[in-house]
């Protein structure tokens, strides 16, 4: 087994944290393939909780070689933040690699998020406002500025000048808002922050992971966000703008599709979703607030709190055949372990049809009517179990029918947000 694709299966906040922390352990690599710091992944181990953005989950093993790749938008700001609350916690971060080719967040591209989600008030999409989008579209447009151009202070100043004119038009005309860029001010910071990671800039991910593939190494790649939150396959334009989705670690760490042993999909026992867009299965007050509450549904990066509902199997058939899922870590089972009944959605109900496939089109998705199964519920502490045996058959029968709707191989049960709590099957 070498490349395994940790992947979110709804709109994310699974537990990928968690689940790469515990998988990392016995890996020689983890590298985050997409997203930027619109993520938080948090990995508790002991008392302490930490909330990762940008550095992956893995970084708490010395010997694990973490590696942002390619595919990451990185705001080095943000970056250097993270490795001093990791270094001020005695993790020193000596084991961080980050592409040369990864895209740099620069204050116009929150500017830039800030202002569209101001002004397209209808449609707003509720950003996490880092400046992932703008970033993108800049990678996109061949006007990002990339880690590898701090070699060339000339070109770097040239390109973040060009920007510069670029964005203050089209937020002072478009937008109006007058903002006042300081060229030498921001070129200055970035090469303050550049100096202190310039040790660690790998210039080809693809070789280093390529290289360490050749090696039979063992390799996990960590995804941001979700399958619902992907640009091409997620609820359009509620979504983020890169690819989370397993082939997303292909584009974002440089490497054959064939090269892929296992996918496994993250799955939260229910689910929750952050920011605007369809959810049809979402519940508003009631057991909504319950599930907020019990499971702590508040934003790892925002603090905005969740939206929650029930698990929802139309979501889960779409996320296995778009990831090709061939495991499943189900996270949060515990959360429900108050309550009497639990309903599982195993289809829509759309315009007088059952339909089992997600509907692309989201005009057809806002007719669509949840089908619910009732399950009956365990009223048992699942939090200290550690053997799939010892779980009540209820919880069992829960699990057993989430895995058939996914239809792939439940690998990791999670009853708890500490590294501990888990059950290994
Ligand atoms: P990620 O973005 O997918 O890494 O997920 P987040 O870290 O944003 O959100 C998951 C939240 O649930 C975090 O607060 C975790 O500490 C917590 N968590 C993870 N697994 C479990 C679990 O099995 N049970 C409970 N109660 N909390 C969990
Ligand atoms: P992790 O990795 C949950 C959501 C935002 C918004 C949409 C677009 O922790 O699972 P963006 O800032 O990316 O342009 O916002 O995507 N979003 C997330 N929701 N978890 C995340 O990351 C998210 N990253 C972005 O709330 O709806
Ligand atoms: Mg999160």
């Amino acid at each position: 087994m070498t490349v395994t694709v940790i992947v979110g299966t709804q709109w994310g906040d699974e537990g990928k944290g968690k689940i790469t922390d515990l998988l990392a352990r016995n890996m020689d690599m983890v590298v985050r393939y997409q997203g930027g710091n619109n993520a938080g992944h948090t990995v508790v181990i002991g008392d302490k909780t930490f909330k990762l953005h940008l550095i992956p989950s893995g970084i708490f093993y010395k010997k694990v070689l973490c590696v942002i790749g390619n595919g990451v938008v990185i705001d080095p700001a943000v970056l250097i933040e993270e490795i001093e609350m990791l270094k001020k916690n005695g993790h020193a971060a000596e084991n961080l690699r980050i592409s040369s080719q990864a895209h740099l967040i620069f204050p116009y591209h929150r500017d830039l998020d800030a202002a569209q989600e101001q002004v397209h008030e209808a449609g707003r999409i509720g950003t996490t406002n880092r400046g992932i989008g703008p970033c993108y579209v800049d990678k996109f447009n061949r006007r990002g500025i990339r880690v590898t151009d701090f070699y060339n202070e000339r070109s770097f100043r040239e390109k973040l000048e060009w920007n510069l004119n670029e964005k203050s038009l089209i937020l002072d005309h478009m937008y109006k808002r007058k903002v006042a860029y300081d060229l030498n001010k921001i070129v200055e910071d970035y090469f303050g922050y550049f100096k202190l990671v310039r040790h660690m800039i790998v210039e080809e991910v693809s070789t280093l992971v390529n290289t360490a593939i050749d090696k039979k190494k063992k390799i996990l790649m960590e995804g941001a966000q979700g399958t619902m939150l992907d640009v091409d396959h997620g609820t359009y334009p509620y979504v983020t703008s890169s690819n989370p989705i397993a082939g997303g670690a292909c584009i974002g760490a440089g490497f054959g599709p064939e090269k892929v042993n296992r996918v496994l999909g993250v799955v939260k026992a229910y689910v929750t979703r952050v920011g605007g867009g369809p959810f049809p299965t979402e519940i508003t007050g009631g057991v909504g607030d319950v599930l907020r509450e019990r499971g702590g549904e508040y934003g790892a990066t925002t603090g905005r709190p969740r939206r929650c509902g029930w698990f929802d199997g139309v979501v889960m058939r779409h996320a296995s055949k778009i990831n090709g899922l061939t495991h499943l870590a189900i996270t949060k089972i515990d959360v429900l372990d108050s309550f009497d009944e639990i309903n599982v959605c195993t289809a829509y109900e759309c315009e007088g049809k059952r339909i089992k496939d997600f509907p692309a089109d989201l005009g057809r998705l806002e007719k669509c009517k949840p089908v619910y199964e009732t399950i009956k519920g365990w009223r048992e502490d699942l939090t200290r179990i550690t053997s799939y045996k010892k779980l009540p058959l209820r919880a069992k029968k829960y699990l057993q029918k989430l895995e058939e709707i996914a239809g792939a191989k439940m690998s990791l049960v999670s009853v708890g947000a500490e590294r501990g709590q888990i059950i290994k099957l």
